[in-house]
């Protein structure tokens, strides 16, 4: 059977695309993966990135990363203007929202962490680009920062691109989650995962276990019963891993199931949590959420949580179903 590409995806589910409020949005997801494919291209380059001249005037190993940093960030605000329906675009990298000057009215904002987990480049490790596609609201000619915070529920589209030993492109709209892996000879993503379904049952755990003595009890709870294996009450052994790039963290637990955290810490309490709402934890958890998990603050579902600022950081846990709902209903125990 030949391979299904992307823009041949695309154009097949343009049936799920035909109502007004998706209009259009097979040329934004069409724009945001030729931005994944050429960062992939530069993040390839590894350390030669550094030397090359086009990209960085040192090779200095934070001034590389921050340069691949920029450089990501730059390729996705020209990709968002091509097809000139993205009225907007907020990035991780951005105090403040670039707004598009079209003439016609852009029907969508884009919201984006260009390059994520990017302390992993100088190691050699995988990074990610994180994306999620929002409806400029009605009535909305020039969007102002406000017109961004609005709630995962909210989200059109949303995606991941992952940097790994391969490169691959992950995307749900709110119809399912497709995995599409990017064949460099052709120059275009193929789909190779249909239907991602996140496994129920799991037996891995990702955290950062060096903040153990600053997360809250809920979540020392649930570790210590993972830890205390087929001896305790889960009756099983779990294992761990953190490669400390969420892109890899969450594209593995969508493969083999398990469960992410990033929990509010005492470390963490005052700026609201480590992970970003709107370009980290909301794309991540409507893509989760579509592929049969969960995703919650430990507090409330994560695609309910209003934003009240672009840069909103907030507590994340999500993963397989019955794990998470676990984590849940120990926070709200220790609400009781
Ligand atoms: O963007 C934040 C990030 O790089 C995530 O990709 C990753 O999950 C996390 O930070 C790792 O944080 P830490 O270094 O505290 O383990
Ligand atoms: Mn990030």
């Amino acid at each position: 059977m030949q391979a299904q590409t992307f823009s041949t995806f695309l154009a097949k589910t343009q049936r799920y695309f035909s109502s007004a409020d998706h209009d259009g949005l097979p040329r934004v997801l069409n724009d945001v993966a030729s931005a994944c494919i050429k960062i992939s291209s530069i993040v390839r380059l590894g350390a030669l990135a550094g030397t090359s001249g086009s990209l960085a005037s040192t090779n200095t190993h934070g001034e590389t990363q921050q340069v691949l940093d920029l450089e990501s960030n730059r390729i996705f605000l020209e990709a968002g203007q091509i097809s000139g329906l993205i009225a907007g675009m907020a990035s991780e990298e951005m105090e403040q929202p670039f707004i598009e000057n079209h003439q016609q009215k852009g029907r969508y904002l884009l919201v984006f962490d260009p390059l994520d987990g990017s302390s992993n480049i100088s190691l050699n490790l995988s990074v990610g680009s994180i994306f999620s596609i929002l409806r400029c609201p009605d009535g909305v000619e020039v969007p102002a920062l406000q017109d961004f915070l609005q709630p995962g529920s909210q989200q059109v589209a949303a995606g991941y691109a992952l940097y790994g030993t391969s490169t691959m492109l992950v995307i749900t709209t709110g119809q399912g989650v497709n995995g599409f892996t990017l064949d460099d000879a052709l120059g275009e993503f193929v789909l190779t995962h249909p239907d991602m379904a996140i496994p129920h049952e799991a037996k891995e755990f990702a955290i950062n276990m060096s903040n153990q003595r600053f997360w809250e009890l809920p979540v020392q709870r649930y570790i210590a019963e993972c830890l205390a294996g087929v001896e305790g009450v889960r009756g099983k052994d779990f294992n761990m891993r953190w490669v400390a790039s969420m892109v890899a963290e969450v594209h593995r637990i969508l493969v083999r199931g398990g469960i992410f955290m990033y929990p509010v810490d005492e470390k963490t309490r005052e700026r609201g949590g480590r992970l970003r709402l709107l370009y980290e934890a909301n794309p991540m958890a409507f893509i989760i959420e579509q592929a049969g998990g969960l995703a919650s603050t430990g507090y409330e579902p994560m695609m309910g949580v209003q934003p009240l600022s672009l840069h909103q950081r907030v507590g994340v846990i999500l993963g397989s179903k019955v794990e998470v709902e676990r984590v849940v209903a120990y926070h709200h125990q220790q609400q009781d």
